[in-house]
């Protein structure tokens, strides 16, 4: 494999006649990404549970595989319905994660070592026992509008009834009755993350303090949360239409066509507010603060939202359905291209293969695709984030239903759980052949350790005489801060590795011939690369 990174570094040299100023690029372009799940990574004092002083103790780690920014998931106080989605208070860290001096800590070691730190940002509901939720069911002022809330309809018999047929994404109802209000509610998740009113002016300068707190803080950037459900139209007597989609019961979020629900263009102002709310700090490096947005949906799309001030959509292209068993190089290669073709002029690229919500990639393409998979997230064009533990091929755990704790899992049953539970994916990280492979001293971790932890682990990868995942994509992530990789603000080359026969090989052949201008091997050659001269345009 080392002989393949030269190879790549040698036509790289050839072509990038001009030095690399580095200095054009922003840090979230040329750093990989890489997002841990808190729980699930390292615990330091032994509830079974990975914390904030978990994650300080392995920041070395981040150094070791080369990745320049971390984004952490939700480390709030929170009851943990939704294991931290479910936020009770956005300025302040979960006693189970730690304090928020260890919060302080974290951000001034991984910025001593030069890493960016990027926080989660959930402004589209809060978890029922916040206190605004709480102070809005009691009708109190400035609360009392604070939350998405109707009176629904009068059933026959004079009860009332639900609104309209919206649904859950998580499947089920999305109007929760609250006694004491006498009102529904609506929750675009859990019924323990009731909507926050977008529509309130107030609502939306408390999310913008609390973008405020972090950026004042130090923190580089945000991941925000769910932005697709960030608006419902006013008036709720609207039925969405089915989606027609065949198979799919009627309790499931794909049942309807959510127009009236997702995507609504008053996005576009919460997102130009939270970027002037992050604008208003001035950041070490004179770098604005990086925001990305989750969202699942087409380039068309997702690009819309780059002249909205974020600087990333999320491209889930190759996550969902993404890289299925059944998707060969050409696909692949297709998949990659409607990145680059779809994207507006001047805007960046960037790819995932897997996060907390989805199924790993090694889920889909077997566990010897790990290295493939890396080369090809790490060679392409643009931003990649990493899934914490996919830099060592980690795979997936079944979870028995008895033993669930996703709720999105729960909600479908023994039947279906399986399609929809995260727990198999958020499994904790195998640092070493310790007993629960290092990650904690208790029995038993909140999640299982996979099975195969004495040799799929961290210690064992970097210490391994052959090239593990771990020591591969240590050098893929040198190979990007090569200066031989990156020309004039761009990368210059454009490289699509795949793993063609499916049988996982290795695709870099010592004697391979590279012609100058672009080439596509026959799938069986398991590699297309294209370099590109600097009189391109990318
Ligand atoms: C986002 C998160 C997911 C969470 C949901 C509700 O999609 O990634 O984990 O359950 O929002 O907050």
């Amino acid at each position: 494999m080392r002989v393949g990174l030269s190879l790549l570094l040698l036509i790289c040299s050839v072509f990038c006649s001009e030095i690399t100023d580095k200095t054009k690029l922003k840090w979230w372009q040329t750093s990989i990404i890489y997002q841990i799940y808190p729980r699930s990574f390292k615990d330091s004092d032994g509830d079974g549970v990975g914390d904030l002083k978990g994650i300080i103790s392995k920041i070395d780690h981040f150094v070791y595989i080369g990745v320049k920014a971390i984004w952490l998931s939700p480390f709030y106080p929170s009851p943990m319905k939704d294991f931290g989605y479910d936020i009770s208070n956005h300025t302040d860290v979960d006693p189970i994660f730690g304090t928020l001096d260890d919060f302080r800590t974290l951000l001034t070691e991984c910025h001593k070592r030069d890493i960016k730190v990027i926080i989660d940002f959930v402004p589209n509901h809060t978890s029922d026992l916040h206190p605004w939720f709480l102070a809005s069911v009691r009708g109190e002022e400035p609360y009392k509008d604070f939350y998405v809330w109707t009176d629904g309809i009068e059933g026959p018999d004079g009860t009332r009834i639900k609104p309209n047929n919206w649904l859950s994404v998580f499947g089920g109802e999305v109007w929760k009755w609250n006694e004491q209000r006498q009102q529904f509610y609506y929750h675009a998740f859990l019924e323990e993350q009731p909507d926050l009113n977008y529509r309130n002016p107030k609502v939306i300068e408390e999310m913008n303090n609390v973008i405020r707190f972090w950026s004042e803080m130090g923190v580089d950037g945000i991941r925000v949360d769910a932005i697709t459900n960030l608006y419902e139209v006013e008036d709720v007597s609207l039925n969405e239409p089915l989606s027609e989609k065949p198979g799919v019961p009627e309790f499931q979020y794909e049942y309807l066509n959510h127009i009236y629900t997702s995507n609504l263009p008053e996005i576009e102002g919460a997102i130009r507010g939270w970027r002037n709310a992050m604008n208003e700090f001035k950041t070490e490096d004179g770098v604005p603060r990086f925001m990305v947005v989750e969202f699942y949906e087409t380039p068309e799309k997702r690009n819309a939202y780059l002249g909205y001030g974020c600087d990333l959509p999320f491209n889930f292209d190759l996550v969902d359905p993404g890289i299925t068993a059944d998707c060969g190089g050409r696909c692949i290669r297709d998949m990659v291209d409607i990145e680059y073709s779809a994207l507006p002029k001047h805007s960046w690229p960037n790819f995932v293969l897997g996060n907390h919500d989805r199924k790993r990639i090694t889920k889909k393409r077997g566990a010897g695709a790990a290295n493939a998979m890396n080369m090809l997230l790490l060679t392409l064009r643009g931003t990649p984030t990493t899934y914490y533990g996919e830099e060592i091929g980690m795979e997936e755990v079944y979870v028995p239903f008895e033993d669930t704790k996703d709720p999105w899992g729960l909600n479908y049953g023994k039947e279906r759980y399986t399609e929809f539970s995260r727990d198999p994916c958020r499994t904790p990280l195998q640092w070493n052949g310790d007993s629960q492979s290092g990650f904690t001293t208790a029995e038993k971790p909140w999640l299982p350790v996979h099975d195969n932890y004495r040799t799929v682990n961290v210690e064992t990868q970097k210490t391994s005489k052959e090239l593990s995942p771990l020591q591969l994509y240590k050098q893929l992530a040198e190979l990007r801060e090569n200066t031989a990789f990156q020309k004039d603000g761009r990368f210059l080359g454009r490289i699509i590795a795949h793993t063609g026969n499916m049988k996982n090989e290795p695709f870099y052949k010592e004697d391979m011939e590279v012609p100058l201008n672009g080439i596509l091997l026959q799938p069986d050659q398991g590699l297309v690369i294209e370099l590109l001269n600097k009189r391109q345009e990318l």
